[in-house]
């Protein structure tokens, strides 16, 4: 079995070198490309309080129980952060409780980016591609290039919807389909019946390709047809769910994150990762999951609530001076501004929002806005009408 560890020794150390400093270039590719982009931009954010808008984050972070449980991971009854984070058991029993699974159908990740990389890995090959929409979460197709195995891009439909139909045609032959549901950059869903119904037609055509449903904004969606993909990836080994604590549970500096599936598509992509030896898991996030699931669907609930009343706010802001957004069922949303996204971000930037960064083909005219606080979106609406020249009537608070 080819782990991650004996990959990292067979390319050797050049190749390795390489691939480090690409592995490392891809992380936190949300802030991380901005900054590259807008360098003297970043640096006057550093000098001002701005209200960050570009990264798809809960604006407010981890929950107080949260908070707490990474204060009690110190004392020394807890684990100490001295320790290496081999213990996962209360996270994967609270995880396979909270999900209705046994821990057999489960593997962690440092975020779960380390899900997606892992699964690109596992799955495509120099003759097995990765197929995804254009534009969508790059992670996997960022990785997929850097190991030079082809990536097959297909574009989106009507409404910025996938084109299920395509991306189905494209998936023949192919290693892996990265779905991303809701989609990043451009916030819509794709109800579960229409996903179900994709699923059956990939593999009829092509029934060796496994499909990874990345589900980061899961907590958000409220599509009236709104079921998780993970008991159809517990039935079948050729779907695999990744989700993350990054979104709703406000943990994305705290990276961690999971796949569930059966456990023959689990122990595949499992034997890759354990090859690293010292697990790539922060102990304090393994606390901080516990108490983020022992919470339960009030908690989650009660975000997706707080989550769209912002996110009806704004799309109203822009739908009653003529912008239309997509359909947006997570915690950002595309926007037409009418003018290049760089233009409406300088502009916004200067005057202390960061919102999105480009997103090809659509940079010309549409804008990915992070859904901040009930406040800070109405602080923001007022600097993008003046950016846009479309005053706003609501007065900054
Ligand atoms: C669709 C999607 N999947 C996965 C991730 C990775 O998140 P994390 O590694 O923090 O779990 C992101 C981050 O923004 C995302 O938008």
């Amino acid at each position: 079995m080819l782990t991650r560890r004996k990959f990292v020794e067979t390319v050797g150390i050049g190749a390795a070198g390489a691939l480090t400093s690409s592995w490392i270039g891809a992380r936190g590719r949300e802030d991380a490309t901005w900054n590259a982009l807008s360098p003297s931009l970043e640096a006057s954010s550093q000098a001002m309080s701005v209200i960050p808008l570009s990264s798809n984050e809960n604006p407010f972070g981890p929950s107080a129980a949260v908070l707490d449980a990474i204060k009690k991971a110190f004392g020394p009854e807890g684990a100490t952060p001295g320790r290496y984070s081999n213990a996962t058991g209360a996270l994967r029993d609270t995880l396979s409780k909270s999900l209705g699974v046994t821990s057999e159908n489960l593997t962690l990740g440092c975020g779960s980016t380390q899900i997606l990389r892992t699964a690109t890995h596992v799955y495509t090959s120099r003759t097995k591609a990765l197929v995804g929409t254009i534009p969508t979460y790059e992670e996997c197709a960022g990785y997929a290039a850097m190991l030079g195995h082809p990536v097959r891009a297909v574009s989106l439909g009507r409404d910025f919807q996938m084109d299920l139909e395509r991306m189905a045609t494209a998936a023949k032959g192919s290693g892996l389909v990265f779905y991303c549901n809701p989609n990043n950059p451009v916030a819509t869903y794709t109800g579960a019946t229409a996903t179900r119904d994709f699923i059956a037609r990939v593999h009829r055509i092509s029934p060796e390709t496994t499909i990874l449903v990345d589900e980061a904004y899961f907590e958000y969606v409220t599509h009236p047809d709104h079921q998780s993909m993970i008991p159809v990836a517990l039935e079948d080994p050729r779907i695999v769910v990744a989700r993350t604590f990054s979104k709703a549970y406000g943990m994305a500096g705290l990276r961690l994150g999971y796949a569930v599936g059966h456990p023959d598509a689990i122990r595949k992509m499992s034997e890759w990762d354990s090859g690293s030896g010292t697990s790539s898991l922060n102990v304090l996030a393994l606390h901080a999951g516990v108490a983020a699931l022992e919470q339960g669907p009030a908690f989650v609930e009660a975000e997706r609530a707080r989550n769209k009343a912002a996110r009806d706010f704004t799309t109203k802001w822009f739908a009653d001076r003529g912008m239309k957004s997509t359909e947006s069922h997570a915690n950002f949303m595309f926007v037409n501004v009418g003018v290049p996204a760089k233009q409406f971000r300088d502009g916004c930037m200067a005057k202390g929002v960061r919102v999105g960064r480009d997103f090809p083909p659509f940079e010309n005219a549409w804008c990915r806005i992070s859904l901040g606080t009930m406040d800070e979106m109405k602080r923001a609406v007022t600097v993008f009408g003046e950016v846009l020249g479309k005053p706003s009537a609501i007065a900054a608070a």
